[in-house]
């Protein structure tokens, strides 16, 4: 397996309606290809975890490129692994209207021309993970 993080620019505001659109066919057709991840927003940003088989992830990857409705992809991180953070997430959503709760995230962009270090990655997904948990 792997898991990939990349952020995106939204090309118009992000409204609810645009969420749950992507969400609602993310939610079909990731657990038919065996994915699993987070979809985080906000601040004009998109910001995707997609975990699960190389292939399933790379292809799926391919596809979002191409969609409109966003531009200027950057993979920050990347690596293979045995284990799923968002196990159970078929696409998991978190609002962040609030320039703090991104800002972690955001640190990781501003280390890219570095080496994201895998334990600085995990503690960040961790730490959304805990707040997917604790929403209603
Ligand atoms: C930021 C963003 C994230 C997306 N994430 C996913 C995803 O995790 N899974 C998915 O199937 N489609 C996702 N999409 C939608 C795809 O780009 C594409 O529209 C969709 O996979 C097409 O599905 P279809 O072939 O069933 O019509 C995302 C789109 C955007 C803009």
């Amino acid at each position: 397996m792997i898991r990939l993080l990349y952020f995106s620019q939204a090309m118009n505001p992000i409204s609810a309606e645009d969420v749950q659109d992507i969400l609602q066919v993310s939610r079909r057709n990731n657990s038919a290809t065996g994915l699993s991840g987070v979809l985080i927003h906000g601040g004009g940003l998109f910001m995707q975890v997609l975990e699960g088989p190389e292939q399933s992830v790379l292809r799926k990857y391919v596809k979002i490129l191409d969609d409109k409705r966003h531009s200027n992809c950057q993979i920050i991180y990347i690596t293979p692994t045995n284990e799923r953070i968002f196990e159970g997430w078929s696409m998991g959503v978190i609002a962040c209207e609030r320039s703090f709760e991104f800002q972690h995230i955001l640190d990781l962009r501003n280390q890219r021309k570095e080496v994201v270090r895998a334990k600085v990655f995990k503690e960040a997904m961790h730490e959304f993970l805990r707040r997917l948990k604790a929403a209603p």
